[in-house]
């Protein structure tokens, strides 16, 4: 399935990307991830793709298009292809008011329903490089009132290159400026600008690749106390986001939790959640 790179196509500036070639890979790209690219997006998504046709010495957007869907590779590269699509901006205690809600109000609430048990299971849905499900991990366990208790956060993403990242546990001070100093020093070691995470947090969170729109596989996540799926739904149309807000509150137990962006809003889901504004934050209860 590999095209050779002709002389002239090897310029950039000379692949170019057809209305076609965009429509079908807007279709694929959206029947893969539920992720949808507006009309307007076509440029974007050349830049992005353009890599992966030099990688593979292709002649063309429709050529990559067909290797992405024939090639015994595919899959390989359908990892290549969720990394340049998705956008992965994070940083450690982003939007504090709504952590700062989440410890007031929704912990002390599972740790009353978990009572009996003293586990809490926590999922940070869309985690990129894990400085969300690490900054809960810091929050909890700095909770006194936990000491006890068996707290897993499971973290996931559709993006391997994050993944791997989120595994190495290591971040520069941009990414940490909101961390607390104390925190700072408690948690992370610094060497040369670069700060890693103590076993301590590391060890809370276990990382694996999930795809919000694989229906089959968000099956097997049940039993979740509270999932965060920040920033994240704003790249879904309406019909991919009510498919995974649905697929999400199904694997919350009864009572539990789904906290979205601060920017986020959902509507028509009233038979799924209950909401609750806290703070300046809207938190969605499953009925
Ligand atoms: C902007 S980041 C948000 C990270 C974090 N939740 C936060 O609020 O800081 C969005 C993440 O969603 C992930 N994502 C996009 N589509 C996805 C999908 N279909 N399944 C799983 N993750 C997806 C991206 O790879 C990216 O890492």
């Amino acid at each position: 399935m590999k095209h050779a790179l002709s002389k002239s196509a090897s310029k950039q500036s000379s692949v170019v990307m057809s209305d076609e070639t965009y429509n079908q890979f807007r279709t694929f790209i959206y029947e893969q991830t539920g992720i949808s690219f507006q009309n307007n997006q076509k440029y974007l998504l050349e830049s992005r793709l353009l890599p992966r046709l030099k990688e593979h010495k292709l002649a063309s957007y429709e050529d990559y298009y067909h290797y992405l869907r024939f090639d015994t590779y595919r899959d390989k590269e359908l990892s290549a292809l969720f990394e340049l699509i998705t956008t992965n901006e994070t940083y450690f205690y982003r939007d504090i008011p709504q952590l700062e809600n989440f410890m007031k109000t929704i912990v002390p609430a599972m740790m009353e329903a978990n009572k009996a048990t003293k586990q809490i299971r926590i999922w940070s849905a869309a985690c990129s490089t894990g400085d969300e499900p690490y900054t809960l991990a810091i929050m909890l366990l700095e909770h006194l009132p936990l000491a006890g208790w068996t707290i897993e956060i499971l973290a996931t993403d559709i993006n391997d290159a994050v993944l791997t990242q989120a595994r190495a546990g290591v971040y520069d001070a941009h990414t940490l400026r909101h961390v607390p100093i104390t925190l700072k020093r408690k948690y992370f070691v610094e060497q040369k600008g670069h700060f890693t995470l103590t076993a301590a947090v590391k060890g809370r969170v276990k990382f694996m690749n999930l795809n919000l729109y694989d229906r089959p596989r968000l099956k097997l996540v049940r039993g979740i106390d509270t999932v965060f799926c920040r920033n994240c739904l704003i790249y879904f149309d309406d019909k991919a986001k009510w498919q995974i807000v649905t697929d999400l509150q199904a694997t919350l137990k009864p009572n539990g939790y789904l906290v979205i962006g601060f920017s986020e809003s959902l509507t028509n889901m009233g038979n799924l959640f209950r909401t609750m504004q806290t703070g300046r934050s809207v938190v969605y209860q499953k009925v």
